[in-house]
């Protein structure tokens, strides 16, 4: 994992982050797949939310995946989590996600919350190994470019 390091995002790192989104989760059938893609402005506007933060990994330098999260007392909501694909299966994820939980319990987040497309596998498969347990079920949470809608799971772990 050498040459990782997680820092804080910042107001000038929405344009980072709306291209990770858009590489990741970019073109209409990704998009209607695994995730959303927001644009630089809507980045913004949620990072300039109450309990909200922001964390950009980089390898060398170079932007390699990026989180996006929300506390509200003592529960938490990961809104968003990717890492570049040349970049998968390293442990960025997981430093990522790691940065972010350390952050949350730090500031008393008891569990933390999140929604994950029930076809997205990878996803699926690093949440699990990663301690979340499935809490529900929700019907036509995503609804992709080409109008097709699916389902999410609700997936939770204590901090
Ligand atoms: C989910 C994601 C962030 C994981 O990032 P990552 O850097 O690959 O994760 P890590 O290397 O820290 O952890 C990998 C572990 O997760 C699990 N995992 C991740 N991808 C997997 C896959 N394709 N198949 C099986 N297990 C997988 C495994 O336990 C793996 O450990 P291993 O490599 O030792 O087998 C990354 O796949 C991604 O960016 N996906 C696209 C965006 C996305 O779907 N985000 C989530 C939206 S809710």
């Amino acid at each position: 994992m050498s040459g990782l390091e997680i820092r804080d995002a910042t107001y000038l790192d929405p344009a980072i982050i709306s291209a990770l989104m858009s590489e990741a989760f970019g073109g209409a059938e990704k998009a209607s797949a695994i995730g959303e893609v927001w644009d630089e402005a809507a980045v913004a506007r949620f990072l300039s939310l109450p309990g909200v933060f922001g964390l950009i990994a980089t390898v060398s330098g170079e932007p390699a995946g990026c989180l996006l999260a929300r506390r509200a007392s003592d529960e938490a909501e990961l809104l968003s989590l990717l890492v570049r694909e040349p970049q998968r299966r390293l442990g960025r994820g997981g430093a990522l996600l790691d940065a972010a939980c350390r952050r949350m319990r730090e500031a008393g987040a008891r569990r933390l919350y999140l929604e994950v497309g029930v076809d997205n596998l990878d996803a699926c498969a690093f949440y699990d190994a990663r301690g979340f347990h499935r809490a529900g079920l929700r019907p036509n949470y995503y609804r992709g470019v080409s109008g097709r809608s699916r389902d999410a799971l609700l997936m939770v772990r204590a901090l």
